[in-house]
Parts: C-alpha cells; sequence; structure tokens
C-alpha cells in the first residue's frame, strides 16, 4: 500500500537500515529509548524548521509568535513542564507569519515550513500519547551521532549553507520514513498503526526539503545530494555503540 510512497525514497538513500538494527529495535528492552528517542526527534524537526525560517525568511514579530508556539513542547521535552492536558491541540494554534522584505524565496520557504513545524509538533503529542499508553515514562536523552555527523559538512557561507541544510533536512526526513516502514510490521499493533500513519507526511517533508533546496540554489545540486547520501549511508552502516532511532549498525556483543 505505501509501497508507492517509498519507491522515491529508497532510490534516493544510498543505503537501507541494516537488519541488525530492527533486530535491536524490536527488543522489548528497548522500546522506552526508541519512544523517547522518536518524541525527542519530532521535536528537534519542529526545532530545526523553525530555526531555518527564523533565521532567513520571517519578520521580527513572525519570529517571536514562532518561539511562543514551540515553547511549551521545549519546556516538556527538557524540564518535564507540562502534560497530555495542557499540550492538547497546541500544534494547531493560528498565526500570521510573514516574510521579512527582500527575501524572495521567503514566502515558499515559510509556507513548507510552517506546515512540517505543525505536524511534527503534532507527531511529538501523538508520541507523548502513545508514552503513556505503553507506560513508559519520559525522560530526556542525549542525541546520537546521526544529525551531528551531518551538520559538520554544512558549508560556512550563504546560500549554500542554506541549501546544505535543507538537504540536510531532506535525508533526515527521508530516513525516517525508511525506517518506520521497515520497523513498522516488528511492532505491536497500534505502534504499527501509529508509525505507518506518519509515513505519508515524512515522505511529503523529504520532498519539500528537496524543492525548496533546488529552488533557492538556482543551479544543479546534485553534487551535494550525492555527497550528502554517502556521509548519511556511512552514519547508517558503520558501527554504532549508541542506539538510538538514528543509529548505525548496533555493536553485536559476542
Ligand atoms: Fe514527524
Ligand atoms: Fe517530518
Amino acid at each position: 500500500m505505501y509501497q508507492e510512497l517509498l519507491e522515491p525514497i529508497h532510490s534516493f538513500l544510498k543505503a537501507r537500515t541494516p537488519d541488525a538494527w530492527i533486530e535491536e529495535a524490536k527488543k522489548p528492552e528497548n522500546l522506552s529509548v526508541i519512544l523517547r528517542d522518536h518524541m525527542l526527534c519530532e521535536l528537534k524537526a519542529a526545532q530545526s524548521a523553525l530555526f531555518l525560517i527564523r533565521k532567513y525568511a520571517v519578520d521580527k514579530e513572525s519570529a517571536i509568535q514562532l518561539n511562543e508556539w514551540i515553547k511549551p513542547y521545549e519546556l516538556y521535552a527538557y524540564r518535564r513542564e507540562g502534560s497530555l492536558e495542557t499540550l492538547r491541540g497546541k500544534s494547531n494554534a493560528s498565526k500570521q507569519i510573514t516574510p521579512k522584505q527582500g527575501c524572495d524565496y521567503g514566502q515558499d520557504l515559510i509556507d513548507k515550513m510552517v506546515l512540517l513545524i505543525k505536524e511534527e509538533l503534532h507527531h511529538f503529542y501523538q508520541v507523548m500519547e502513545l508514552m503513556e499508553k505503553k507506560g513508559v515514562t519520559y525522560e530526556p536523552i542525549e542525541a546520537g551521532r546521526y544529525a551531528k555527523g551531518l551538520i559538520k559538512h554544512v558549508k560556512t557561507y550563504e546560500p549554500d549553507a542554506l541549501v546544505d541544510k535543507l538537504i540536510i533536512g531532506a535525508f533526515i526526513e527521508a530516513r525516517s520514513c525508511e525506517r518506520f516502514a521497515k520497523l513498522a510490521p516488528f511492532l505491536e499493533e497500534d505502534m504499527e498503526k501509529f508509525y505507518v500513519s506518519l509515513l505519508r507526511s515524512e515522505a511529503r517533508h523529504y520532498q519539500d526539503y528537496l524543492e525548496l533546496a533546488e529552488q533557492i540554489a538556482g543551479k544543479d545540486i546534485s553534487e551535494r545530494v550525492e555527497h550528502f547520501a554517502q556521509v548519511e549511508a556511512e552514519l547508517i552502516t558503520s558501527i554504532d555503540a549508541d542506539f538510538k532511532f538514528h543509529s548505525g549498525m548496533p555493536k553485536l556483543e559476542n
């Protein structure tokens, strides 16, 4: 059913998630790590989109509104303040986000990113609900090497830095989508359904990022895409002792 969503993603990514990672991820003792890390990944996805439009595209008043939008989620993730009750419906809050003057790609970047932030915050809330259902207590968890390993390749000058960040966004979304799909059949039915339900929006997020990167670069970006594809595949297939949602090949214990 979702094979057509996955086809472009599988050809975009240079490597599939190793079976050994799936073996780890389906172990009941790793459910807590998967869910807690997944929740934080949703927040980070929203944050990176928000940082992008705050830095590159919006006016001052809109930047304040964006900060207020995400704050309750950050308070929950970093200080455990708030609850399912206090966060209910917050992802949908209506906002008036306007581009700053002279930013010609501004409106398009804003439109795609605001929708993406809304969806990621909603996913965050859905993971919270699932954690409560599964009796998993939320505790913060340190980030793995994955995103850092990609970000360190970002160019130091504009507009190439922005284009690189958008390409990285495309890879993180595509990988999440590939991983949700591969892991879903091995999970309990409620989690399987949830992971399958995420595929459509994550597949669109990957495309949105890639389109924005092409549009803003205004030139062929296939070399940069190829570079990040290799870096990303290496992070996914090389040994990684730290098991997380985006970690590499698990270190097998003998
Ligand atoms: Fe998401
Ligand atoms: Fe996403």
